[in-house]
């Protein structure tokens, strides 16, 4: 055999082994590719999955775990009321339903024993604030201090200090965040109960908007309103919604 030969075969030799070297990087390259996409394209279909499954359970107004029910809460300012509240409190006691109560320092200084019972049935007080005053047009310390004497009357009232606020119109101070530790519960429906006697009106306007998770704002100061109250109790229940306090939705 030449040398040449040898040359020849060395080289064929080396070339297929580069060959397959460069064979087996592909193979492999494309094995990891296709694993990765099966794996996302299982995870997908994983979550997808629970989609549609949380979809069904609360279509049908599932009970099935806390996490499906589909839940609303209704929010009564501005009181307590002595004409409105006590028949309001007896209505949500016969359907069992807990609601939050917004309340007036000036109000809870004359009818505490409401805001007692209120409290005792398991329904969740919170601040409005003293006199019915849009804390922005006033100084922090005055504005604090219509926080604090409406807290102090909760408390002498019920036992407890709360711990919500909803500021009347919707106005808090941003910078009394920190000098008043109180979270800031607004609302999504408001059905304006305040301006209109007809209880059906309000009934319609908070239907047509409700969704899970609703916070629907209310007003224990009318014969209406709590007329309303009830109907949307009734009709939220039979739809398969569950009343909750604020806090309580707030938590998820
Ligand atoms: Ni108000």
């Amino acid at each position: 055999m030449h040398l040449g030969d040898w040359e020849k075969i060395r080289s064929k030799i080396l070339y297929s082994f580069l060959l397959f070297v460069v064979s087996l990087a592909v193979g492999i390259l494309a094995a990891v590719v296709v694993e990765h996409c099966a794996q996302t394209r299982q995870r997908e279909t994983q979550i997808e999955n629970a989609h549609t499954d949380y979809k069904a359970a609360s279509a049908s107004g599932g009970k099935q775990s806390d996490e499906l029910t589909k839940k609303v809460a209704l929010t009564f300012d501005d009181g307590p009321n002595p004409d409105y509240t006590p028949v309001l409190l007896d209505e949500l006691k016969k359907r069992g339903v807990p609601a939050t109560f917004f309340v007036l320092g000036t109000e809870v200084e004359q009818y505490p024993k409401l805001v007692r019972r209120a409290s005792e049935e398991g329904h969740l007080i919170g601040v409005h604030s003293y006199k019915h005053v849009n804390l922005r047009q006033l100084s922090d310390q005055q504005a604090v201090e219509q926080v604090n004497r409406t807290n102090e009357a909760i408390h002498a009232a019920c036992g407890q200090y709360a711990s919500y606020i909803r500021p009347p119109y919707g106005c808090w101070k941003e910078d009394l965040d920190y000098e008043v530790q109180m979270v800031e519960v607004l609302w999504d429906i408001d059905p304006r109960d305040w301006a209109t006697t007809s209880a059906d009106l309000v009934v319609q306007r908070v239907l047509q908007d409700v969704e899970e998770n609703s916070i629907i704002l209310l007003h224990d100061a009318s014969e209406s309103s709590v007329r309303a109250a009830c109907m949307i109790i009734d009709r939220l229940q039979a739809q398969g919604y569950t009343f909750v306090t604020v806090e309580e939705l707030l938590m998820e």
